[in-house]
């Protein structure tokens, strides 16, 4: 299970209102109570902090607001100690343009880190038009910025403030791999690739054809056929993938990369060559569901077909860039907690995002006010009366406000007196970490339970899955089963653990096939009874089958 960590959100330990290095350290006896097996630390890097950190001035420095070198190793040290691995954040897409390798670059065509960062000449009368019809992944607007300095257009796949490092180009790519091993022999035990997708863009600049895109998520005009997921992506993820291996043998096992990609289930299994790729990619389907058994039972399907053992599907429901999970389910706990359960359940590996596991909220600000640059950026364009009909979840803020951890002022993230770099929520004394403590029934009760039984069930951390065809007299009920082959309690008897997800807002019954033990229950009234198991809506369980008296078709 991996645990992602917002360094500046996280703890403060010095009262600048700012997150810091030596706060996760503080408390990282939460994460292992759990349940955490990894975490996962967003960019704490030297940084301008445009994008809070996507955007680095030196990979191989720590920001002086989150600690030094010192600390991030004390970090590592700690961690190891209580039996956590440490993935960091490889943002290698791009630099910060204040890194001193962009400086160096824009200066002149000539200067011998000129061809690090994807430079062209422009189209048109004086060049003044972008070289081709490449768009930011922000998809407004185009993905090159004039420099004036070289009278040429560099690359900018995300914000205009990061150009893409060239690496193509053999001493960017040795400079990047430099930097991973930096971390490597200081222990760190992988990475989360920030935009991996787009590393290696078309050598030949074509244009991306004209395709209207409409995927839930995102609606787009241009196909992004030479930009992103190319041949060349895939064939870099293997060069990484070697590097991390350099230091497959000393100690603490495989180094992990974990590709934050996007696309269908066929390509992102690309990234994984033949065991020679990344060993995990980001599913990012479940950020974007529909309420329904149908929805999930459909994505499991795809996914379990694509990735099968030993590939491991890596589940996402929160992240820094996305809505809180309880405002997507319209502050319905029920259904949150239907969703920790099949987050915690499915076979692979489960990411929980900082105060995901207390059913933290998005916080409401306005877009006007917003620190984060997408935010900005879109606020800087849009007029006014149409700024004021926008959705706000579009700030990414108000998912990054500081982690609740008990009801002092200041939800215990600083100093009471500090004032934090975004505003608490301001429902934080009603849920942090110190009120669920303990607390049966509580969101984190259910997340150490679950996680728990997943660590102490075979069938849970490294079974196979199987799908329980649909019910007609429950459609909107999932059920699955994890089953363990390898150690049966019994002489050669498989352990089994059965899931079942009532979607509905309707109660059922269900008929498990067997005698069976509950282990979890969302609700107190789920129950088992007469070999039958009741679910009230919107609830989900967990069951140990103890004795199979029918099978599945
Ligand atoms: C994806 C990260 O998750 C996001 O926070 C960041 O702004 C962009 N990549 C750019 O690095």
């Amino acid at each position: 299970m991996i645990y992602q960590v917002y360094p500046r959100s996280f703890a403060d330990s010095d009262g600048d209102g700012l997150g810091d290095l030596q706060g996760v350290i503080d408390h990282l006896d939460h994460l292992v109570d759990l349940g955490v097996g990894t975490i996962w630390l967003s960019p704490f890097f030297a940084s301008p902090q445009e994008d809070y950190g996507y955007d680095i001035s030196d990979y191989c420095d720590v920001a002086p607001e989150y600690g030094t070198l010192e600390t991030a190793q004390a970090l590592i040290d700690a961690a190891h100690d209580r039996g956590l691995k440490v993935m960091f954040d490889l943002v290698i897409n791009h630099t910060s343009d204040q890194h001193p390798w962009f400086a160096r670059s824009r200066a002149s065509r000539s200067n011998p880190k000129s061809d690090w960062y994807i430079w062209r000449d422009g189209r048109g009368r004086g060049g003044r038009r972008p070289p081709n019809n490449w768009r930011s992944a922000m998809e407004v607007k185009s993905a090159w910025q004039w420099s004036a300095d070289r009278q040429q257009w560099y690359l900018a796949t995300f914000l205009p403030f990061q150009p893409d490092l060239n690496l193509r180009n053999p001493e960017v790519k040795e400079a990047v791999f430099e930097a991973v091993r930096f971390w490597l022999r200081r222990g760190v035990d992988g990475f989360r690739l920030d935009i991996f997708g787009y590393v290696m863009k078309d050598p030949e600049f074509r244009d991306n054809p004209f395709g209207p895109v409409v995927d839930g998520s995102q609606t787009r005009i241009w196909q992004r056929t030479f930009t992103e997921n190319t041949d060349d992506s895939i064939a870099f993820a293997k060069e990484l993938r070697a590097v991390v291996d350099e230091f497959a043998d000393q100690g603490g096992g495989d180094r992990v990369l974990l590709g934050e990609v996007f696309g269908t289930p066929e390509t992102l299994r690309r990234y994984l060559g033949d065991g020679d790729g990344l060993q995990l990619v980001f599913l990012f389907d479940f950020l974007a569901y529909t309420y329904s058994a149908e929805f999930f039972r459909d994505r499991i399907a795809a996914y379990e077909r694509e990735f099968p053992p030993p590939l491991q599907p890596t589940y996402v429901l929160e992240n820094h860039d996305r809505s809180r999970l309880i405002d997507r389910v319209g502050g319905d706990e029920a259904r949150a907690r239907t969703l920790a359960v099949l987050l915690c359940t499915l076979r692979g590996v489960p990411t929980i995002y900082q105060g995901q596991e207390i059913a933290m909220a998005n916080t409401p600000m306005r877009l006007r006010e917003a620190r984060d640059p997408i935010a900005r950026s879109f606020f800087s364009w849009v007029p006014e009366a149409v700024v004021q009909r926008v959705p706000e979840r579009l700030n990414r803020d108000e998912v990054r406000t500081p982690m609740q951890w008990n009801s002092e002022p200041n939800a215990g993230f600083t100093s009471p007196v500090a004032v934090a770099w975004l505003p608490v929520h301001p429902g934080y004394r009603d849920r942090n970490v110190a009120v669920q403590d303990g607390v049966e029934g509580s969101m984190l009760e259910l997340y150490r339970l679950l996680l728990r039984i997943r660590s102490e069930r075979p069938s849970l951390h490294r079974g196979s899955l199987r799908l329980r065809p649909v019910d007609p007299s429950n459609p909107e009920v999932l059920t699955y089963e994890r089953i363990d082959h390898l150690t049966g309690a019994g002489a050669g008897s498989p352990e089994v653990t059965m899931i079942t997800v009532n979607f509905a807002s309707s109660a059922a019954w269900i008929e498990p096939g067997g005698r069976v033990e509950l282990l979890v229950a969302t609700d107190p009234s789920v129950v088992v009874t007469g070999g039958r198991l009741h679910l009230p809506p919107c609830s989900a369980v967990v069951v140990a089958v103890m004795e199979r008296t029918s099978t599945w078709p």
